[in-house]
């Protein structure tokens, strides 16, 4: 019998390796209105890259699970950090694993009643993203932030539901990372 060779996940980088690859990038033209400051983005290269997603090509039936890695650069729009677009699942009950690789951010996470909470993202840490919860990671770092993720293949994405955004924004005042509850983003 032979030994089938997995496919692999560099700890140190988050690279994906040995295994047919999906890969998306998400640029600062891609996130209208994501961002408090729309003036700012504007002001950015379009072309320029928030995040970039890998992740393995493996089954979405029932029951399967997805594993991808998110590469999110440093950087910010005005004062606020680069962060993920953000979502809830579309199948709203199913949950998520992450894992912080390197780099130093936030998770932030809301619940379909609008309670937001942050939970801090560095190499070793592990995020148990319940059903029902929202989520988007924030680069609060000068490295590039990476995590590696686990989910349900049916358990698709909802954009609309926060395209007003999240209760919770994060920015740079006084080069200190400060977290501000705001109204409908
Ligand atoms: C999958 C998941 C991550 C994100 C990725 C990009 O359910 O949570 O793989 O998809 O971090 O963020 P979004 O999808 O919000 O642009
Ligand atoms: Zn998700």
């Amino acid at each position: 019998l032979s030994f089938i060779q997995p496919p692999q996940v560099a700890w140190a980088s988050g690279a994906l390796a040995d295994g047919p690859l999906l890969r998306k990038s998400t640029r600062i033209q891609d996130l209208t209105h994501v961002f408090a400051d729309e003036n700012a983005r504007q002001q950015l290269a379009g072309e320029q890259v928030v995040y970039d997603v890998e992740m393995l090509d493996t089954s979405p039936a029932d029951g399967e699970l997805y594993t991808g890695v998110t590469h999110l650069y440093p950087g910010r729009v005005g004062c606020e950090y680069f962060m993920t677009r953000g979502h809830f699942h579309a199948r709203r009950e199913q949950g998520e694993v992450y894992f912080g690789l390197r780099g130093t951010g936030l998770l932030l996470l809301q619940t379909e009643q609008g309670d937001a909470r942050l939970e801090k993202v560095f190499a070793g840490s592990v995020h148990i993203i319940p059903g029902f919860t929202a989520h988007r990671l924030i680069n609060t770092g000068e490295e590039v932030l990476s995590a590696l993720a686990v989910w349900p293949g049916i358990a698709g994405h909802d954009y609309a539901a926060l395209a007003r955004g999240f209760r919770i924004r994060v920015f740079e005042e006084n080069k200190r990372v400060q977290a501000k509850e705001v109204q409908n983003g």
